[in-house]
This record gives C-alpha cells, structure tokens and sequence, in this order.
C-alpha cells in the first residue's frame, strides 16, 4: 500500500512539474518574433517563437508531412535547418541516420523556434494544399472500417497521383486538448477531382479513428491537406503483385480506378489478407474491376476461416498464398499496404520467390 502511495505521489508531482514547465516556456519564455528564411531567402516568413516548427511552418500555410501528428513517431516531418537550431534532441535520434545528422536534416515536429531560423524545403511542398472539406458519406465497409467520402469545397479541385495520402484534421474532443493530423491513403478514382475518399480502420483507443467511428457525422466540416507521398505506380509495364488487408486497400481503390482509366494492360494480381470473411471488404468493387480488366485478378485468403464462412477460397497466411500462386517473381514487382509487420513479412516473401528488393514498393502504417 505505502509502496502505491508512493508511486502515485511520485507520478503526480512529475505531471505537475512537465505542466510547469510547459507553462513556463509558453509564458515567461518571449521569443517575440522570429524569422524562416526558406530555400536561401526564396521566401521569408515570420512567426510568433517559442512553437514547433512543424506547427509554425503550418501557420504560414506551408505543409509537412506529418502521418504521426507530430508526436515523433512517423519520422515524415525532415527538413534540413541550416541555422537557428538547437542541438539534436533525444526524441529525434533514433529517426537519423549519420549521414542526416552531418547534412543538417531535423525533425520539425521537435524543433521548437526560438530564433530566426534558415531553413530548405523541397518545392513540391508547397503544393500541399489545406481544404474545409465537407463530410458526405460515412459508410461501414465491414466491422470495422468505414468509408469517408468528403466533398472539397464548391469550386475547388485536387489532382491526385495514385498512392498519395492526405492528412485529416481530429479537432479537439474528449480524447485531445488540441487539434491532431493522421494521415489516410487516397481510395478516390482520380478522374473525381472534387472528392477525397478515405477507408479508415478502428484503433481501439486512437484518437482520429475514434473520432471517426463514435463522433463524426454526415455534412460536418473536415479539414484536410495534401496529397503527400510518393507511394505508386511505376511505368515499367512490368507484372504487378498488390498486397494489403483490411485498410490497407486504399490506395490500391485509387491505382486500380487508374489503372482502368488509362487502359493499362499489365497484369495484376491483388492478394487481399484477412482472418475471416467478416473482415473482407469491397467485394463487388473488385469483382467490377476483374470484370473490367481482363488481366487483373483478386485473390482474397483467409487465415481462420469460421465455419459458418463457408470459404472455398484460399485459406492461409496471405504470404503463404501469394508464394503458391507465384513462385517466379524475377520480373515482377509488388506493391504493398499495410502494418509494419506484414509489410515486412511480405517482403521477406517476395525476395524469398526472387523479387529484387529494388521493385518492392510500400506505405507502412
Ligand atoms: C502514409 C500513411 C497512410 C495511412 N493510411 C491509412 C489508411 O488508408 N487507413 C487507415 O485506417 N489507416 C491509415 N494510416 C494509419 C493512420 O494514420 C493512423 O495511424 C491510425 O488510423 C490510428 O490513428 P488514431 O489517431 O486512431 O490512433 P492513435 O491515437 O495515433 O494511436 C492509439 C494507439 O494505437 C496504436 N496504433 C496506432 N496505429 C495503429 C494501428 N494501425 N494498428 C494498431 N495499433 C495502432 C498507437 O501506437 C497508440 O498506442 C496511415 C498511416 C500512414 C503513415
Ligand atoms: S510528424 Fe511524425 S515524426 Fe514528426
């Protein structure tokens, strides 16, 4: 007992130092106003000092990718500062490499402005545009992922490559004091210049797939930007393998509607993983493209069928599967979307049946 007394007083005097001390650099550390001086002067901004310079940099309306929302995670948000900024910080080690390091590359989610700063910024960042979107549908695709469809605002279009992703907007609920950006691959087919549809998973827990799934409602303002990334599609005719399960569909909505669009006549196999047939999803969209596309097929496997399922399709790990299916990958490529481990996993698969690693493309998330 006097051993928990102890522990809960400990963990509540440190909460109420970290709050101090947040408190404290907020006001009674006056950084006034700084300035980003940007790619050699190219452009010059000001900004009240003393916020990241992820936040400040959005402040300006210039964009970063930020999949994590700026909690150090993502290791998206690299820019090179060049002057300004104090040493590498902890929580940015383990995202750069030495070579990083000697070229000046920081984390800007970490980075907080205190002075002027100089600083480069690839030009295709500035870009990325921030949108009011409008929430048009919010449809369940299975247990637990939902579809969004959101409308940019009357007027404005958004071209988008296959595999870019955009960043949504989780205003401040119950789970977060404050505004939180996560990022979702692009389903749209993009001929639709005026929507962005997004298949999202539930987190149990997660701040914006909570949001999502128990608060977010039809015709609500969203906010979003983007796209990013540089997720898709090669142009070397060569065969294609697309793996992913659950949400990890997304872009390949968006690839295959391109794919159909510009009457692309590579051969593609998608294997589409997933425990049970309650978690599949889109099964008439797939069946609409196979129609359409003579040389793509659909193989979704199930690793624990249920009984009821009644499955004779593929049953086994999606790996495994794919390894039966195509034992010579010498001159394919893949695609893949997913978790970190199966993304992984699917690697160590391909390369294992022949693929060279260099024609192994993925988004990890
Ligand atoms: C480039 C990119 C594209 C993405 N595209 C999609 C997409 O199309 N569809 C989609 O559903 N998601 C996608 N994601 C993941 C998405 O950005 C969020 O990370 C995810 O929805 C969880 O957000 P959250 O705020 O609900 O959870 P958070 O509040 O961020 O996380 C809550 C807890 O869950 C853990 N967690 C976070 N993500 C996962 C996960 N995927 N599985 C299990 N545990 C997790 C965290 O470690 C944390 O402990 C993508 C991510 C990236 C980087
Ligand atoms: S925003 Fe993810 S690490 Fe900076």
């Amino acid at each position: 007992m006097t051993f928990w007394i102890a522990v809960g007083s400990l963990c509540a005097i440190c909460g109420i130092l970290a709050v101090l001390l947040v408190i404290a650099d907020r006001y009674l550390n006056d950084y006034g106003i700084c300035k980003l001086i940007i790619n050699k002067g190219a452009r010059e901004e000001e900004v009240e000092g003393g916020s990241t310079l992820l936040n400040s940099l959005n402040s300006t309306g210039i964009f970063i990718p930020s999949a994590c929302g700026g909690q150090g995670s993502c290791g998206l948000c690299k820019l090179k500062v060049t002057a300004g900024a104090p040493p590498i910080l902890p929580t940015e080690e383990p995202h750069l490499s030495k070579e990083e390091r000697a070229d000046n590359v920081r984390l800007c989610c970490q980075l907080k402005v205190h002075e002027n700063m100089e600083l480069e910024i690839p030009e295709e960042l500035f870009n990325i545009r921030e949108f009011n979107g409008t929430v048009e549908s919010l449809e369940n695709l299975n247990h637990d992922i939902k579809r969004l469809r959101i409308a940019l605002p009357a007027g404005e279009e958004l071209d988008i490559i296959p595999g870019q992703y955009m960043q949504i907007e989780t205003p401040a609920y119950k789970k977060t004091p404050e505004p939180v950006y996560r990022a979702y691959s692009i389903a749209t087919d993009p001929r639709d210049k005026t929507h962005i549809d997004l298949v999202i998973r539930l987190v149990p827990g997660g701040i914006c797939t909570t949001y999502v799934f128990e608060h977010m409602k039809e015709q609500q303002t969203l906010a979003l930007n983007g796209p990013y990334g540089d997720f898709r599609l090669t142009d070397t005719g060569k065969e294609m393998i697309f793996i992913a399960g659950g949400s990890g569909m997304a872009p390949f909505l968006s690839m295959l509607a391109h794919i159909q669009n510009e009457g692309i006549t590579r051969n593609v196999t998608y294997f589409f993983g997933a425990r049970s047939k309650r978690d599949l999803i889109c099964l008439d969209k797939m069946a609409a493209f196979e129609a359409a596309l003579p040389n793509f097929k659909f193989v979704p496997c199930l690793s624990e069928p249920m009984p009821d399922d009644n499955w004779d399709g593929e049953t086994g790990l999606v790996t495994e599967v794919m390894k039966r299916h195509c034992p010579d990958l010498t001159e394919m490529e893949a695609y893949l979307c997913g978790s970190p481990g199966m993304c992984d996993a699917s690697v160590a698969a391909l390369t294992a049946n022949g693929m060279p690693a260099e024609n192994i493309f993925f988004d990890k998330f």
